[in-house]
């Protein structure tokens, strides 16, 4: 038997994110994000397709993206507020990856498995960089799912989507904690 992980367990009981809006510079270096995506690329993998990659946003390109993100949503006939927030996202933000799903071909692992493996890489990235000191969050937002603002801004091909922005620099506030499930509600024993 693998011998107990009290740090582990301990860290996982009380793991929660920090959000994006309460995160500031400075945010991980590029060999702090590289060891960053090495863990979070350590999930199961049904077939070992490997059905997801990263695009790393930092620097300038991140107000670059503020914009294409405002463009894509006013584009899409958004509203005012509607097109703040999806601005706001990239430009309240220091550093963010993009988590993309990019389905392989299988006859043997439908896609809604390739995709349960790329939120797997989401939290795992969100929890590796929570354990080493930086706070996390895991966003989506309407331009997620635009597929203008992920092609012509992200360079997505057509058959790739995003599985989530991971949000990931220096926290200011205490993270504030949320309700909970309630866990014996939602089990069934059989
Ligand atoms: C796929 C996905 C997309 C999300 N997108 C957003 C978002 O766009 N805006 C937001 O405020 N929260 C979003 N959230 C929720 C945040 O990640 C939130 O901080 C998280 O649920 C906090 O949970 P934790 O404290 O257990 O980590 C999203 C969560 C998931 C799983």
């Amino acid at each position: 038997m693998p011998p107990r992980n009290d740090a582990a367990l301990e860290f996982l009981k009380t793991r929660r994110s920090r959000p994006a809006k309460t995160l500031q510079a400075p945010g991980p270096s590029r060999a702090e994000l590289e060891a960053l995506l090495e863990i979070a690329a350590r999930v199961p993998d049904h077939g070992k397709l490997e059905p997801w990659r990263f695009v790393v946003i930092e620097g300038a390109a991140m107000p670059k993206l503020a914009d294409a993100a405002e463009q894509a949503s006013a584009n899409a006939g958004e509203d005012a507020e509607k097109t703040a927030k999806a601005r706001a996202q990239f430009d309240m933000g220091t550093c963010a990856v993009a988590v993309v799903v990019s389905p392989v071909p299988s006859e043997k692992v439908p896609e809604i498995e390739q995709v349960y493996s790329a939120g797997a890489v989401c939290l795992s990235l969100v929890n590796a960089a929570l354990a080493s000191g930086w706070g996390a969050n895991w966003l989506s937002g309407a331009p997620s799912h635009d597929r203008g603002f992920v092609e012509g801004a992200l360079g997505l091909a057509a058959h790739e989507s995003i599985a989530g922005f991971i949000h990931i620099a220096t926290e200011t506030a205490p993270a504030p904690e949320r309700p909970r499930p309630d866990v014996k509600a939602k089990t069934t024993w059989v």
